[in-house]
């Protein structure tokens, strides 16, 4: 009995490492007190992310691993609350804080940055082949993937003044937090770094200009202010950086036509590599979904990547093949009311990328594949280190 609730924590804390065979839906115990309705068929997937009224987003950023009080005082210390604001808001607040989110990620927005964007990966282009032609190892994730979705965010949006590294700090902090398996003393540890920067993000919604102050002025309350600038350090970010990251590894490891474009390549690797492996929404009404029958509260995790490579939705789901026919279907960003707002620039920035590094890739070796510790829905990888082919 023990064994086998182990062997399914083991996995659905490492799903991307799981073959993704879509099946029926069936409930999984996530050994950390949750259980959740695995749902994998890319049709399924889809109708339980754009069905709000039967499936509601609240449970979004739910802590997987419940937060004892110690972590919670410490939180609430900091004055630190996640209303629903974006992602985990299915309430009347979400479509007026959702349009001013949209509005600075506007796809116009986002194409002025393309070329800004385009120099700088190029002079770090430039200098990671110095350091592979005098044989140094070169770490990808750090020099092509870390900042640079925060630096064009910046561009953007108007942001509290930080360090990279404390934002960074903070936003990996919290999708270990809320997504991951803890022993108490690491949920007290990440709770005062999650918890100190919230005094930042709390004094920049009181005070700051741009978003903070255009939903001030909509009569969103502070801590919703503050909520929103949460979600857009976290998700506006750290996925983008995890991406690129995964990206870079496929462009490094998978042979890919030359003649295959840029933007085609970006998104087989989001149907193939996506950082976002599942995603939650919360039964509000007693259903069923197929023959199976969900109760009022059950927690649906919605397995992205296995409806990625379901075979109904894709012509050849296990192989990269840019510009296949269903390749653009994924769910990578979601779907419906809160499909994911920064869509565009995601795939701006992956898109610059590609073009400017796919050449470099093709001639380097492997020396550490990025590696994503035990998360439910984040890859998280850290490091990706390559070498001059020996
Ligand atoms: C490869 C990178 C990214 C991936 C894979 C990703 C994926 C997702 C997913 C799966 C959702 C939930 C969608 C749903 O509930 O249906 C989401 C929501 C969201 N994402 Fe992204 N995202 C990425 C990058 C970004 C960026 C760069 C930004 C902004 C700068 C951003 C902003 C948002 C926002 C604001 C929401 C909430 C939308 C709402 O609830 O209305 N994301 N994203």
């Amino acid at each position: 009995m023990i064994r086998a609730r182990r062997s399914v924590v083991a996995v659905l804390f490492r799903l991307w490492d799981s073959p993704a065979a879509p099946g029926t839906a069936r409930l999984v115990a996530d050994g950390v007190g949750g259980e959740h309705l695995l749902v994998t068929q890319h049709a399924e997937v889809r109708a339980v992310l754009t069905d709000q009224d039967t499936y509601r987003p609240d449970n979004a950023l739910d802590a997987v691993t419940p937060i004892p009080a110690s972590a919670l005082r410490i939180l609430v210390r900091h004055g630190f609350r996640l209303p629903p604001t974006l992602a985990n808001n299915g309430g009347v607040s979400h479509p007026a804080i959702r349009a001013e989110v949209a509005d600075l990620l506007h796809p116009r927005s986002v194409e002025t940055q393309r070329s800004w964007l385009t120099a700088l990966v190029r002079t770090r282009v430039v200098s990671a082949r110095e350091d592979l032609d005098r044989g140094r190892p070169v770490d990808l994730h750090a020099t092509l993937a870390a900042d640079l979705p925060l630096l064009v965010l910046a561009r953007l949006v108007d942001l509290p003044a930080a360090e990279t590294d404390a934002v960074k700090r903070f936003a990996r902090a919290a999708l270990e937090l809320f997504w991951a398996p803890l022993s108490t003393d690491r949920q007290n540890h990440l709770a005062t770094i999650v918890g100190e920067f919230h005094l930042t993000l709390r004094d920049f919604a009181a005070h700051g200009g741009g978003l903070a102050a255009r939903l001030r002025a909509a009569g969103h309350p502070l801590d919703v202010v503050a909520g929103a600038l949460f979600f857009l350090l976290v998700a506006g970010q750290e996925t983008t950086s995890q991406f690129l990251t995964l990206l870079m590894h496929r462009l490094a490891t998978t042979a890919v036509p030359a003649a295959a474009r840029p933007a085609d390549i970006v998104e087989e690797s989001l149907r193939l590599d996506t950082p976002i492996v599942t995603w939650r929404r919360v039964a509000a009404r007693d259903t069923t979904l197929g023959d199976v029958p969900v109760p009022a509260g059950t927690s649906l995790l919605l397995w992205l990547t296995a409806a990625a490579r379901d075979p109904s939705a894709v012509a050849a789901p296990d192989d990269f093949v840019p510009g296949q026919r269903g390749s653009r279907r994924h769910l990578a960003f979601g779907a419906g009311a809160h499909r994911c707002a920064g869509a565009s620039l995601a795939r701006m920035e992956a898109e610059v990328v590609t073009a400017e590094t796919r050449d470099l890739l093709g001639g380097v070796e492997v020396l550490r594949a990025p590696w994503s510790p035990d998360n439910l829905t984040f890859r998280m990888p850290d490091t990706f280190l390559i070498g001059p082919k020996s």
